[in-house]
């Protein structure tokens, strides 16, 4: 076996990489699909849509690639977290699936804190959030009875996915972890948080190991993609899991900046002992026994092919973004804060919305280009800020996804973060954590660190700027007001959003 196949199964696209004992990239490919936003908060994704796309991009892996099948040894996954794909007796869909950065769940949230109190924390160690999947699930009980009364089953995104390619129903922990209903500590589904929402325990699929085997590829899946039907597949385990396995953050003081359609700061935990009472993130790594902590930024990639879109279209990010490196630090006095889809880190807020302060006559679109960019990283420095305040040093941060493929963005993190900011060579993301999920499963090698110490290759150092780091100081610290003063502005302006 020369090769292995990691899926990112994301929310713009799924994106297929065929990858090399050496860890090298091989071939990728990628399929788009929608995203169907209703109403303002909802964000939705048809499940078919997903495996339609994963199947068309496997295909044009195997065809486009010459390799032989029979030469794939395995398969794996990496999925955006959160989505609830409710299933019907039949393993059939009931109704779209509903996202991680959908927030018309508020209401549930504090039905479930009220309901659980302080043993939502303790067991499930994360706050009830509205992209999580536990309020989804009780919104579809409230508001769609009849979709809740064919339920039977329920699946996160990349679970239903493989589902589909394999015939057999799992879900791995990292993923598990942000449904609001395991027992993070304890690896297991929580019956008391179940039992306290009437949720019967067989609602919950089988759980299993991110490098957990799941099955083989069926004989549909092999037909449609041309893949032989004797590929393993391995669970996989959730994006943000992924990211942090595919650049090498797999032991404690390693530190991840990753920019996607949301962004996240993350740090690995050796254990639970740590306690952030709920400020960040608290889930299972992908790397059996471990965890990790992470601040996220709902819209963070988003921000910028939002601003491309509305202000540039059909403009690539090197022409929009060609000016930026030659405005200074501030931006010439604009701010922009990225609450396009409310906020996760460090404001619960579904009501919170962006915006760009300071607007003067002499700016230039590359002014706002920039200060996107710094809305942005201002954000993730939120997160990196409440795991300072806990006791954590971090001086070295692993950037990749969006953010880490403009030499710019990579130095204005090292500077508005104060940390020294790595990039890798040959960055993929998710998609390479969850191929080297599937090149430790068919044995290539014992663990995922060694395999991250041939597949995960740092390239270039970016080290703060202390001038630079200290007007960024300063700024951070006006940014950090834009919250408190445009919350109740944007509670205001509510009722005029469609
Ligand atoms: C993490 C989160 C996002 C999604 C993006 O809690 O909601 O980072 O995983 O796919």
């Amino acid at each position: 076996m020369k090769y292995v196949i990691g899926v990112d199964l994301g929310t713009s696209a799924v994106k297929a990489l065929l990858v090399g004992r050496d860890g090298s990239v091989r071939a990728e490919a990628s399929r788009e699909y929608p995203l169907y936003h209703e109403r303002s908060g909802w964000s939705e994704q048809e499940p078919e849509d997903w495996v339609n796309g994963t199947l068309d991009a496997l295909r044009a892996l195997v065809a486009e690639s010459g390799v032989d099948p029979a030469d794939i040894g395995g398969l794996s996954f990496s999925g955006q977290m959160h989505g609830l794909v409710l299933l019907d007796e039949a393993h059939r869909p009931v109704r779209r699936a509903i996202l991680w950065n959908d927030t018309r769940t508020t209401e549930q949230c504090r039905r479930i804190e009220r309901t659980l109190g302080e043993r939502l924390l303790a067991v499930t160690r994360n706050p009830a959030l509205e992209g999580f999947t536990l309020p989804k699930i009780l919104w579809v009980q409230e508001h769609e009875p009849e979709a809740w009364a064919k339920s039977r089953l329920f699946l996160l995104p990349k679970d239903y996915v493989r589902f589909r390619l394999t015939g057999a129903v799992h879900m791995d922990l990292s993923d598990a972890a942000g449904t609001l209903m395991l027992d993070v500590a304890g690896r297991k589904w929580s019956e008391e948080v179940l039992g306290a929402f009437g949720i019967p325990a067989s609602f919950c699929p089988p759980l299993l190991e991110a490098g957990g085997f799941a099955g083989h590829l069926n004989e549909e899946t092999a037909r449609r993609t041309g893949l032989s039907a004797d590929t393993r597949v391995f669970a996989g385990g959730a994006d943000n899991a992924c990211g942090a396995i595919g650049a090498g953050v797999l032991a404690p003081g390693r530190t991840l900046c990753s920019i996607g359609t949301s962004g996240v700061i993350l740090t690995y935990e050796a254990d639970a002992s740590a306690d952030y009472r709920g400020k960040v993130h608290f889930f299972n790594h992908g790397q059996p026994g471990g965890f990790y902590a992470m601040g996220v930024t709902l819209a963070a990639g988003y921000s910028m092919s939002w601003f491309r879109r509305t202000f540039a279209p059909g403009e690539s990010y090197d022409q929009l973004l060609a000016g930026v490196g030659d405005i200074p630090p501030g931006a010439g006095g604009l701010l922009f804060t990225p609450y396009l889809v409310g906020e996760r880190t460090p404001h619960a807020d579904s009501v919170i919305r962006g915006s760009f302060i300071g607007v003067d006559g002499s700016h230039t679109r590359a002014h706002f280009g920039r200060a996107v960019m710094e809305g942005i990283t201002f954000s993730l420095n939120e997160s990196l800020d409440i795991f300072r305040q806990a006791g954590k040093s971090v001086d070295t941060i692993v950037s990749i996804g969006g953010g880490a493929k403009n030499p710019v963005w990579l130095q204005m993190q090292a500077d508005i973060f104060g940390a020294r900011v790595q990039s890798l060579a040959s960055e993929q993301g998710p998609g390479l954590g969850a191929a080297m999920l599937a090149a430790v499963g068919c044995g290539w090698y014992p663990d995922l660190a060694s395999c991250a110490e041939v597949f995960v290759k740092p390239a270039k150092t970016y080290e703060p700027d202390p001038a630079r780091t200290e007007t960024y100081r300063r700024l951070f610290r006006i940014y950090q007001d834009v919250y408190r003063h445009t919350r109740e502005l944007n509670a205001a302006l509510r009722e005029f959003r469609q």
